[in-house]
């Protein structure tokens, strides 16, 4: 029937890497410099819902449209467009093997997606906003492929959204194909190899900032030389001893790699030429509580690593809560929001921070995110995907998220 309205909704996962990516060596086909890894967190707490719909009956004049938390959002980007691109010729390849199929790949998109926390506040949104674009159209056009060659197309949205694609522990290989047709992400390992990882994230600013990711590597890769020493050196070692960790459960050896590249990677930032910051007192304040945590615990239990903006997130193991969470909580103060009652429940901070460091954090941070890695990706397949409206789909945002948060850690 002509007006059908076909449509798919998904959610899709942050990650944060713990060995960075950054740099391109073919921004057109958004191919990096180096391979990177990140952690999946859970979808209980950060999380892009996306529906995607086509119809014969959308105007053609209107062409594709995206409704990004609440206002219409540019689709003729690129990166964007190659994304479409890419699902549309997917399909029409099984439309035409298969002529009884409706031509879905002719029809106009919309698309309405929602992030339940703050966009471009160097919290990965992007990562989790291209997943699930990719995931929802694959899913409209019933496309038969693997989380692996939709991580291909994800990358081409954006770089860490390919990683997006799996749960656990996610290496994106960078590949040596000219035509990028191998670089694309793989799963190091299950959530449940290593359950017990937990984040908390000091949310220090939610407004956007300065230099975005994609405009700061490029200006790295064309004037610091630090920069050759990182992707020639730095980042195999670290993929190397990383991978190792993650195996072997080594949470001392996973913590040591994540702040120095961290740290490597911000060095590379402050050797770009004028300089980019993307780390304030307030994040240094909270490596700082990091250091003496870990001195006074006697033993490395938490990991800090920085983005392209100031938020902290602190990588720990859960056996190690209290003395992570419970010191922050006792720096930070209960009054700001995103503390757990179930973590919490019996914690008795014995570890003090500087009265300095203490004093930044408070002023500087104005929420926290406690989570944890994730076990799926995606809902699994059978979970109704049609939803009543396009345009409303946020309307069944509880429901999908009471759905998730039962399925997810
Ligand atoms: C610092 O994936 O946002 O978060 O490919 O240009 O969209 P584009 O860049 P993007 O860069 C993320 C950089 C990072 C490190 C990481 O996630 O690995």
């Amino acid at each position: 029937m002509a007006d059908t309205v076909y449509r798919a909704s998904t959610t899709a996962p942050v990650n944060i890497a713990v060995v960075k990516y950054w740099g391109k060596r073919d921004p057109k086909l958004n191919l990096p410099t180096n391979s990177s890894l990140s952690v999946t967190l859970s979808q209980a707490d950060l999380r892009t819902l996306t529906t995607a719909s086509c119809s014969a009956s959308y105007p053609a004049a209107e062409g594709d449209s995206l409704l990004l938390n609440g206002e219409l959002s540019d689709v003729s980007g690129a990166r964007t467009q190659a994304c479409f691109r890419e699902l549309r010729s997917r399909r029409a390849a099984l439309e035409a093997a298969n002529p009884s199929l409706p031509k879905l790949s002719t029809f106009p998109l919309r698309l309405v997606s929602e992030n339940n926390f703050p966009t471009a506040a160097g919290l990965a949104s992007s990562a989790a906003g291209f997943a699930a674009l990719v995931r929802a159209i694959a899913n409209l056009y019933e496309l038969p492929a693997s989380p692996s060659e939709l991580s291909l197309i994800a990358r081409q949205g954006s770089g860490s959204a390919c990683r997006s694609l799996f749960g656990g522990y996610v290496a994106w290989r960078m590949g040596d194909a000219a035509d990028g047709s191998d670089s694309k992400a793989d799963q190091v390992a299950e959530a449940s190899h290593w359950p017990e990882m937990r984040a908390i994230v000091l949310v220090v600013s939610a407004a956007k900032k300065g230099v975005s990711s994609t405009s700061g590597m490029q200006q790295t890769v064309a004037t610091s030389g630090l920069f050759q020493e990182r992707i020639a050196k730095v980042v195999p070692e670290n993929m190397a001893t990383m991978e190792k960790a993650i195996h072997n459960r080594d949470f001392a050896s996973f913590a040591e790699v994540t702040m120095r590249d961290s740290n490597s990677f911000h060095a590379t930032c402050a050797d770009t030429y004028p300089p980019i910051f993307y780390m304030n007192d307030v994040s240094r304040a909270a490596i700082r509580a990091v250091e003496q945590i870990n001195a006074a615990a006697g033993q490395t239990v938490a990991a800090y690593t920085f983005d392209a903006g100031p938020n902290a997130v602190i990588y720990y193991l859960e056996k190690d809560t209290e003395a992570v969470v419970g010191t922050l909580y006792h720096v930070l103060g209960g009054e700001i929001t995103g503390w757990k009652d179930a973590v919490l429940k019996g914690l008795k901070p014995s570890i003090s921070v500087d009265e300095g460091a203490a004093s930044i954090l408070k002023n500087g941070v104005s929420r926290v995110i406690l989570t944890g890695a994730i076990l799926y990706a995606f809902l699994p397949a059978g979970f109704p995907h049609t939803v009543t409206d396009d345009y409303l789909a946020y309307q069944t945002f509880d429901s999908l998220q009471a759905f998730a948060s039962s399925i997810t850690s």
